[in-house]
């Protein structure tokens, strides 16, 4: 009998097999015992989309609930700028509640602490005896709080001000253990630095989340596979990370439509096209359209020109294609280069170290070749 899809393509779901992050892990287990024995030094870890973030942070909240320490698990929904960093603060004070153990009697008498008059200052203070008087409710000698996507703060970002202010005072250092982990895109992150220049300062320990290595993505698809009553052919496999240069949440896509296409519990050649075709219309949905808007019909002229050449190019191998060939006088090729940074701040192209362009993505790549009309 064949099993249902162990595959698991969706954000913040944790996977079946957790691959990889061996390096990742070990940090964190150094780290959790710093906090312990020195002190806590608040980590954030850094990511794109579906990179896998948040199943490292729950990897991570495992850790330290096995060594005895409480943890909770906040994910920041997205506030606007109508809300106040009091909301906020009140959300991640509920979700301690709810997620540390024991605290049931003391949680109502603890979150009376919080008035609900609004001011920066109020969410402040409020915060600060909220954590002082959950810490000695708790019998632990470390308490982890896990606050995933914190760039949905943004609008509101004085609130990771308020969080670093209430961390770094006197008589929580002295009387309080509690670790923050935080998690962020790279660019939330950098825009609460440019705000809030302090916040660079104080949480200074930062992880980034990578792809995963060939290796460790042909392992975790077998160790995937286990048990279910399907096999990849080696070929398939090795073609995942060709695609998916190790991106988990394209790995995951991926190999859940390959699985789907199984002949008799055998997955080859023969199913690759249509599995890569949903899975690249699926990634549209979810991302790459989005991606696309972004750049205006020239830019995409140039978009498809990258994706067709299949290798970084520069401003002059642009020009001089625009000048003879078929891509000759489409548009002026004085434009050329505003459009390629224009298209790079956007984050649709990279450029690398020799100055050129590239589509930073293999998938998007082949999003770009089948879905894009020029
Ligand atoms: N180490 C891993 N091994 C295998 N699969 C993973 C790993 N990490 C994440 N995944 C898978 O990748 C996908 C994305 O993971 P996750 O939701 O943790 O990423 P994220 O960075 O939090 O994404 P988002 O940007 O949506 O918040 C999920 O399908 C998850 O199951
Ligand atoms: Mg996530």
């Amino acid at each position: 009998m064949i099993k249902s899809n162990p595959f698991t393509p969706q954000s913040g779901w944790e996977p079946r097999v957790f691959g990889g992050r061996e390096q990742e892990l070990a940090e964190f287990r150094s780290n959790l015992r710093d906090a312990i024995s020195v002190r806590p030094n608040h980590l954030v870890v850094l990511g794109e989309w579906g990179i896998g973030k948040t199943s490292l942070l729950k990897q991570f909240r495992r850790m330290a609930q096995e060594e005895g320490n409480p943890a909770c698990f906040c994910s920041i929904s997205r506030f606007t700028k109508k809300d106040r960093p009091l909301d906020a603060i009140h959300l991640i004070a509920e979700e301690m509640l709810m997620g540390f153990p024991g605290l049931n009697a003391d949680s109502e008498k603890l979150l009376g602490l919080f008035s609900k008059k609004k001011s920066p200052l109020q969410a402040q203070t409020q915060f600060t005896k909220f954590l002082l008087e959950l810490w000695k409710a708790q019998d632990a000698k470390l308490a982890a709080v896990f606050l995933d996507d914190l760039q949905n703060l943004l609008p509101i970002s004085n609130t990771i001000d308020i969080l670093r202010a209430v961390l770094s005072k006197d008589e929580i250092i002295r009387d309080t253990r509690f670790l923050f982990i935080l998690s962020s895109t790279p660019a939330g992150w950098s825009a609460f630095l440019d705000k809030h220049d302090p916040v660079g300062r104080f949480f200074r320990k930062r992880l980034s989340v990578e792809n995963l290595g060939k290796q460790d993505v042909i392992n975790t698809v077998e160790e995937t596979l286990e048990d279910t009553g399907v096999s990849f052919d080696g070929r398939i496999k090795e073609r995942i990370f060709e695609y998916t240069n190790g991106h988990p949440y394209e790995v995951q896509l991926l190999s859940n439509h390959l699985y789907d296409g199984q002949i008799e519990g055998r997955v080859t050649e023969g199913v690759w096209e249509n599995a890569l075709n949903n899975t690249l219309k699926e990634l549209g949905k979810d991302y790459f359209n989005t991606l696309l808007a972004k750049a205006s019909d020239r830019e995409r002229y140039l978009l498809k020109i990258l994706a067709e050449e299949k290798r970084p190019l520069s401003i002059k191998d642009f020009r001089t294609m625009m000048i003879v060939g078929r891509h000759a006088r489409r548009f002026p090729i004085a434009n050329i280069k505003n459009f390629l940074y224009r298209l790079q701040e956007k984050g649709v192209v990279r450029r690398d170290q020799d100055a050129g362009f590239d589509i930073p993505d293999r998938m998007f790549r082949e999003f770009v070749l089948k879905f894009v009309r020029t």
